[in-house]
């Protein structure tokens, strides 16, 4: 434990580091995405490298925009919300350090793996096992931080937004220990602990509550936190915000199965994740409302305060995907969409729509409190990135469907001797447009993000040490 904790301050220091890391992960993540997006557009851009081809740098884009960009926000938000909620200082800088600089040696072990074919093969859990027992041992630390500093808190209660983190934390860890058991044989080759269907079932059990702990919960911590703070109001209803908690995660947990439609899995348990995931319609809707609503009477700040429109909006995508995938989880509509670019437009419609948003909204809130600044440098700039965001968006996410249900309609037709209506190639070259477009979108949003880095440095080059220590101070109960 860290012996010089001051208890009229709070640790600011690790909240910066992780807010600025979350934009050049930002930065690097998108940007890649961007380029396979490309790669998908002009497969000369594979450059005939192993190590620059399409099948390395999706998982690599995969890992640093959820685990390098959106991990970055989850920490610098949860870290800033746990402390001003409590009324009181991290319980460890060491140990918050700790967090900091493991999570970077994660990350930079996974852009030095993934791209050299080093990977156990499973979605979202690519990092062989060295790293992934560096990021146990992380996570648990961070576990020991974000508890340890609530049972320190000042304040009687614990802030609803607090409980959504705090959920995310455990439920990630028990995710990522029990998909990880494995066996290694070398130092970078290691086998699964199950085997067959059982592996699947593990592996989509993990995948999918990666999507709603990880993408979602979290996410819903930092809405609690932001959106009542930008928009000046308290949370439309503190009953609601509990009811929307206890469901989310009651039901969250056995939806797994709806990635595994039409499988070896068997047919209950596909019947069963899909009903699940239906019923889960109730309770993501539930917490939008909750996040929507509280700009009652405010909703006037619309129209000249672009943080605000970020998490707004991100809340308007966050609705739209929690609706979307309900509805790709009916096993009929499944046999359409899976394998198809529908299942890639309503991952960024949550990644990009609500995931980036609402971060860089929190983001664009907290980085001139946190460096003892009014606001940010440019109110223009951030504008001008929520147009390029919005835009972005909905390129990637209109051009998905459309090639989405191109190709699962062309793959079905069936003439009528029971021949293949269209061969595989014939349905890649409709893509085409798409892909297009979609990179096109893509760029977009990933230049928004360039307009951030401008006005995030220009942000902190203007604060002095003397602000920035300033605004370390631990204001009164109740101000926070
Ligand atoms: C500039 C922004 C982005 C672009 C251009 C982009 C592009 C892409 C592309 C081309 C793929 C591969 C699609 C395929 O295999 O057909 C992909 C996959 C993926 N991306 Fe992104 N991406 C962006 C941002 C993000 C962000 C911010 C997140 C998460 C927070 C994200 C999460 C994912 C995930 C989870 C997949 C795998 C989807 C699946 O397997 O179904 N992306 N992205
Ligand atoms: C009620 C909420 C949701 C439900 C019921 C749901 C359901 C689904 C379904 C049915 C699929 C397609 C599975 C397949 O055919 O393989 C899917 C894929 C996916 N969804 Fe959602 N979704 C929800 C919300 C979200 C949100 C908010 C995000 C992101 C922040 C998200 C991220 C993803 C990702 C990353 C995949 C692709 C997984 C893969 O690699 O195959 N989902 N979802």
């Amino acid at each position: 434990m860290s012996t010089a904790i001051s208890p009229t301050a709070y640790n600011y220091k690790v909240v910066r580091q992780f807010a600025i890391m979350t934009v050049v992960w930002g930065i690097l993540g998108m940007g890649l995405g961007v380029f396979i997006a490309s790669q998908l557009v002009w497969p000369e851009l594979n450059f005939g490298l192993a190590w620059t081809s399409f099948g390395r740098l999706r998982p690599l884009h995969t890992n640093l925009v959820i685990f390098a960009f959106g991990g970055c926000a989850l920490f610098a938000t949860s870290y800033y919300v746990v402390q001003r909620t409590c009324q009181t200082r991290l319980i460890s800088d060491s140990l918050a350090a700790f967090t900091f600089w493991g999570w970077q040696a994660v990350i930079v072990g996974a852009i030095v793996t993934l791209p050299m074919g080093f990977t156990t093969t499973k979605e979202y859990a690519e990092l062989e096992w060295p790293l992934a027992i560096l990021l146990a041992i992380v996570w648990v630390t961070y576990g020991l931080v974000f508890f340890g500093t609530i049972v320190k808190r000042k304040t009687k209660h614990i802030y609803v937004g607090n409980w959504f983190y705090g959920a995310f934390i455990v439920v990630t860890a028990m995710l990522h220990i029990v998909n990880h058991a494995s066996l290694p044989v070398s130092f970078f080759k290691s086998y699964s602990a199950y085997s067959g269907a059982t592996d699947a079932m593990i592996h989509w059990w993990y995948g999918h509550n990666a999507v709603g702990f990880f993408l979602t919960t979290g996410f819903l911590g930092m809405m609690y936190y932001f959106v009542p703070k930008q928009a000046e109001r308290p949370i439309y209803s503190y009953r609601l915000s509990i009811v929307h908690f206890w469901a989310l995660i009651t039901l969250y947990i056995w939806a797994g199965p709806h990635h595994l439609h039409y499988t070896a899995l068997p047919d209950w348990a596909q019947s069963l994740g899909m009903a699940m995931s239906i019923i889960l319609l109730a309770p993501s809707w539930g917490g939008m409302i909750n996040g929507m609503m509280t700009l009652s009477g405010a909703w006037h700040k619309l129209r000249t305060d672009p943080i605000l429109r970020f998490l707004v909006v991100s809340l308007a995508f966050y609705g739209m995907s929690t609706f979307e995938g309900p509805m790709m989880a009916i096993k009929t509509v499944n046999s359409l969409s899976h394998y198809t670019d529908w299942t890639i437009g309503h991952v960024h419609a949550g990644a990009l729509g609500w995931v980036a948003m609402i971060s860089i909204g929190a983001i664009y809130h907290m980085i001139p409190k946190l460096f003892g600044r009014a606001q940010m440098h440019s109110t223009g700039l951030i504008n001008t990135h929520f147009w390029l965001a919005t835009i972005g968006t909905v390129l990637y996410i209109a051009s998905m469907w459309v090639n989405g249900i191109t190709q699962g309609l062309m793959w079905r037709a069936i003439n009528d001797d029971g021949t293949l209506t269209y061969s595989f190639v014939e349905a890649l070259q409709a893509s085409h447009p798409g892909f297009i477009v979609r990179a096109l979108g893509g760029a977009f949003f990933a230049s928004g993000m360039l307009f951030m880095a401008y006005n995030v440095w220009r942000t902190v080059r203007a604060s002095n040490p003397a602000e920035a220590k300033a605004a370390e101070q631990i204001a009164v109960v109740g101000a926070h």
